[in-house]
C-alpha cells in the first residue's frame, strides 16, 4: 500500500540519515573550518629547521647552505623534504634606522636575499622566523640579547621585507607577547596573516603558541599549520609526552591546507635510539604532522637517513582520507595508533612503549593485504584482526590495503 511504501521509504531514509551521521561523527572532524585560502599545504609540509640542530649562536649562513645541499645529496629534497627553514637568531640584535630587520652581519655576512637564492637554485623554498610581540623566544629565555626585533609595530615592514627577500615560508613564533606585550594570540597572528594576504608573493604561514589556547578550535583559517604542544626534546620521554597530547587533538583534524603541528623531528638527535627514530616518525607520519628534520643532513648516520627517507612512511603523512591518526587503544605499554587512508586501506601503529617485547593486536574488519613499512615486506594477509610481537620502544607500523575476497 502506497502510506505503507512511504512509511517504509521513510524509515530507510531516517535510517540512511543516521548512518550518514554516525560515520560523519566519526570521520569528520569536529569544528571543521574552511582552511586558509592561500593555496599552500595542500599536503603537512616537510623541510628542515635550523631550531632543532644548532639552536641560536650556532645558526650561520654556513649552516643553512650545507643543509640546503645535503638536503639534495641525500635524496631528501626528492622525498619531500622542501622548506630550508631559518629558526630563531638570524637577526641582528637591532633593526635599521629606516626599522627594517637585518640579519647578524657576522653569521649572515651575504645577506638574506643571497642565501634565499642559494636555496632556490638548489630546487628548495627558503623559510624564516619571527614573532608577533617585542621579544624572540631566544630573547625571551635570554639566550640573545637585542631588542626590538620583534614584528610588534612592523608588521606590514616585515611582511613586505620577506616577500623581497623572496621567503616561501615564514615561522610565527608566541614566546610571551601576551604576558610582555598584552597581545591577544589570535587577533595578533590574525594581524600577520592579512599582511602576507596583501603580498604577491605566497607565503606558507606556520604559527606556534605551544598549543595553550587551543589553536585547533580557531587556527585554521588564519594559519597553514599550528604547533599543539611544548617543544619536542630528543628524548624518548618527551616523543611519549608530545604523541598523547595529539589523541585530544585528533578530533580537530580537518581539510588540507590546515594542519596540526606536534612540532619538528628529533630523529638523529640526542638519546634517541634508531627504534625510538622509527617510532616518533612513524606515529608523526600516521598525524599528518609537518615533517621538518632537526638533525644536520649532512651528518646523518645511514639508519637516520633510511628512517627520514623512508618513501612509504612519507607517503602515509602525506595521505589525508578522512582525517590524522587517532589513538585506537591504550593499554599499559600497548598503545595502537590508526588512521584510514585514501584508497579504502588503512595505517595502523603498534606501539610498544615500555622496556620488554609486547604482543600488540588491533581489530580492523576486513580481509587485508597487510605490509609492514619498515621491514618493506608484505606479510601475508590478515582479516579482522592484525596483530605482532613490538620490541621495547619500537612501532610495527603496517599498512593494509583490502582484499578482493577468494573466489573458491
Ligand atoms: C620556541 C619554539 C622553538 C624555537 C625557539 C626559538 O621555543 O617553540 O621551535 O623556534 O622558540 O627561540
Amino acid at each position: 500500500m502506497r502510506i505503507a511504501a512511504k512509511t517504509r521509504n521513510q524509515r530507510r531514509g531516517t535510517r540512511i540519515v543516521l548512518t550518514v551521521l554516525v560515520l560523519a561523527a566519526f570521520f569528520w572532524p569536529v569544528g571543521a573550518m574552511p582552511s586558509l585560502a592561500n593555496g599552500l599545504a595542500v599536503t603537512p609540509p616537510m623541510g628542515w629547521n635550523s631550531w632543532n640542530q644548532v639552536g641560536c649562536y650556532g645558526l650561520t649562513e654556513q649552516v643553512v647552505r650545507d643543509a640546503a645541499d645535503a638536503l639534495v645529496k641525500t635524496g631528501m629534497r626528492d622525498a619531500g623534504y622542501r622548506y630550508v627553514v631559518v629558526d630563531d637568531c638570524w637577526q641582528a640584535p637591532t633593526r635599521a634606522t629606516d626599522g627594517s630587520l637585518r640579519p647578524d652581519p657576522a653569521r649572515f655576512p651575504g645577506g638574506i636575499a643571497a642565501l634565499a637564492d642559494y636555496v632556490h637554485a638548489r630546487g628548495l623554498l627558503f623559510g624564516i622566523y619571527a614573532v608577533p610581540g617585542s621579544r624572540t623566544c631566544a630573547m625571551a629565555s635570554n639566550a640573545y640579547p637585542a631588542s626590538g626585533i620583534g614584528s610588534l609595530g612592523h608588521e606590514r615592514q616585515d611582511a613586505e621585507l620577506f616577500a623581497r627577500w623572496s621567503v616561501d615560508y615564514l615561522k610565527y613564533d608566541w614566546c610571551d607577547a601576551d604576558t610582555v606585550d598584552g597581545l591577544d594570540r589570535k587577533a595578533a597572528f590574525t594581524t600577520m596573516r592579512d599582511e602576507l594576504a596583501r603580498l604577491d608573493h605566497p607565503i606558507l604561514y606556520a604559527i606556534s603558541e605551544y598549543g595553550a589556547s587551543s589553536p585547533w578550535t580557531w587556527a585554521r583559517p588564519v594559519a597553514n599549520l599550528w604547533r599543539t604542544t611544548n617543544d619536542l626534546s630528543p628524548d624518548w620521554a618527551s616523543v611519549l609526552s608530545v604523541l598523547a597530547q595529539q589523541a585530544d587533538v585528533a578530533g580537530y583534524t580537518g581539510v588540507p591546507g590546515g594542519w596540526n603541528d606536534p612540532d619538528m623531528l628529533q630523529v638523529g638527535n640526542g638519546s634517541l635510539t634508531e627504534d625510538e627514530n622509527r617510532a616518533h616518525f612513524s606515529l608523526w607520519a600516521l598525524l599528518n604532522a609537518p615533517l621538518f628534520a632537526g638533525a644536520a643532513p649532512d651528518k646523518l648516520t645511514a639508519a637516520n637517513l633510511a628512517t627520514l627517507g623512508n618513501r612509504e612512511v612519507i607517503a602515509l603523512d602525506q595521505d589525508f582520507a578522512h582525517g590524522q591518526g587517532r589513538r585506537w587503544s591504550s593499554s599499559g605499554d600497548a598503545q595502537v595508533w590508526g588512521k584510514p587512508l585514501s584508497d579504502g586501506g588503512f595505517a595502523v601503529a603498534l606501539l610498544n612503549t615500555g622496556t620488554t617485547p609486547t604482543p600488540i593486536s588491533t581489530t580492523v574488519p576486513g580481509t587485508w593485504r597487510v605490509r609492514d613499512l619498515w621491514q618493506h615486506t608484505d606479510t601475508g594477509s590478515a582479516t579482522d584482526v592484525v596483530s605482532a610481537t613490538v620490541a621495547p620502544h619500537s612501532v610495527t607500523l603496517l599498512r593494509l590495503c583490502r582484499q578482493a575476497k577468494s573466489l573458491a
